[in-house]
C-alpha cells in the first residue's frame, strides 16, 4: 500500500475532513477490505479505547449538570441514532453492490458507521449515564428529533434502495444528501470540543477520518457510474433535487441552533479552558457567536459539496 494511501487514515497525518473530502481522490478499489484492516483497524484505531486515545480525558465540569453537558449529550444522542440508522440502510447498498470492490468498500463503511454509533453512545457512558439507562436516555434526549428528521429521510430512501434495489440511488443519497450535508457540522464539532471535552473531540476526529473515505469513495463511485451511464444523469439530478427539497422542510435548524446556544452558554462559563484557542485561523473560539459558527459550517458545506459535485460530473446540481 502506498504511503499516501496509508496517510489518509493516519491519526497524525490525515487532513481535516473538509480539506480531505474536497481534494482527495480515492476509489473503492483503493479502499478495499485489505486496506481497511491495515490502515483503519490497525492504523487509525490502533491503541484507541472507546474511540479515543487512553490519555484523552473527560473534564470534571462535563460531569456536572449545565449547558455544556446538555450540548454534548444532545449532539451525541442524536448522532448515535443517526449512525445506527445509516448502518442499517447501508445493508441495502452492500446487498446490491454491482461488483466485489464496491461490495467490500460499503461493507467497511457499514462497520465504520456501526462503530461511530457505538463510540458516540460510549461517550454518554463516560459522561456518567448509567448503562441500564443508556437507550432510554438517548430516546428521551433525541427520540423526537430523530423522528422529525431521520424518519422522513428513511421514507425518502427506502422505496428506492430497499424496495427498488437501486444501488446508485443509495450511494447518491448517502454521499450527497446525507454525509455531504452533515460533514461540515462534524468538522465544526471536532474543533469546538477540542479543549472543552478532549475525549469527545478525539471520538469525532476518528469518525471524521473515516468520513473522508466515505465521501471521496462515494463520489468516485457516482462519477464512474455516470461516465459509464451518461443517460442516467437526469435521474440522479432528480434524486438530488427531491432530496434537497425534503431537507428544506425538515426542522434541522431548530435542533442545531438549540444545541449551539447551549454550547455558547457553556463556552462563556468555561472561557478559561479555551483561552486563545483558535477555531479557525485568526479567530479565537471565545470570540465567535453561535451564528458565526453556524455560518462557517454552512460555507464549508457549500464549498465542499460544490467541489464534489463538479468532480462527479453533476455541476448542474451546483446552486
Ligand atoms: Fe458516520
Ligand atoms: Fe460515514
Amino acid at each position: 500500500m502506498s504511503n499516501a494511501l496509508q496517510a489518509v487514515a493516519d491519526w497524525e497525518e490525515a487532513p481535516g475532513l473538509l480539506e480531505g473530502a474536497s481534494q482527495l481522490e480515492l476509489t473503492a478499489r483503493d479502499c478495499d477490505l485489505d486496506y481497511w484492516f491495515t490502515a483503519v483497524a490497525q492504523g487509525t484505531l490502533k491503541g484507541m479505547v472507546h474511540g479515543h486515545s487512553p490519555k484523552a480525558h473527560v473534564p470534571s465540569y462535563m460531569m456536572q449538570p449545565g449547558p455544556l453537558r446538555d450540548a454534548i449529550m444532545d449532539e451525541l444522542a442524536f448522532r448515535s441514532i443517526a449512525e445506527d440508522k445509516a448502518t442499517r440502510a447501508i445493508t441495502y447498498i452492500v446487498a446490491d453492490a454491482p461488483d466485489v470492490y464496491t461490495m467490500e468498500f460499503f461493507a467497511t463503511q457499514l462497520i465504520d458507521e456501526a462503530r461511530h454509533s457505538r463510540v458516540f453512545r460510549g461517550h454518554l457512558l463516560e459522561l456518567g449515564v448509567p448503562e441500564n439507562e443508556l437507550f432510554a436516555t438517548i430516546d428521551r434526549i433525541s427520540g423526537r428529533d430523530a423522528d422529525a428528521i431521520l424518519k422522513p429521510l428513511e421514507e425518502f430512501a427506502f422505496p428506492m434502495i430497499r424496495e427498488g434495489h437501486d444501488f446508485i440511488a443509495g450511494v447518491v443519497i448517502l454521499t450527497i444528501l446525507v454525509e455531504g450535508v452533515l460533514a461540515p457540522s462534524a468538522e465544526l464539532s471536532e474543533r469546538k470540543w477540542r479543549l472543552l471535552d478532549p475525549a469527545a473531540a478525539e471520538i469525532e476526529r476518528g469518525a471524521n477520518i473515516d468520513e473522508i473515505r466515505h465521501l471521496t469513495v462515494g463520489s468516485a463511485v457516482v462519477r464512474q457510474y455516470l461516465l459509464e451511464h451518461p443517460d442516467e444523469t437526469p435521474r440522479v439530478l432528480d434524486i438530488i433535487t427531491r432530496g434537497r427539497a425534503l431537507w428544506a422542510q425538515l426542522p434541522t435548524a431548530d435542533v442545531i441552533v438549540r444545541r449551539e446556544m447551549w454550547f455558547h452558554e457553556g463556552l462563556q462559563q468555561h472561557a478559561r479552558v479555551v483561552g486563545d484557542y483558535e477555531i479557525w485561523p485568526g479567530k479565537r473560539l471565545i470570540d465567535t457567536t453561535p451564528e458565526e459558527r453556524l455560518v462557517a459550517a454552512q460555507t464549508w458545506s457549500m464549498e465542499m459539496q460544490n467541489s464534489r459535485l463538479q468532480y462527479m460530473g453533476l455541476a448542474e446540481a451546483i446552486p
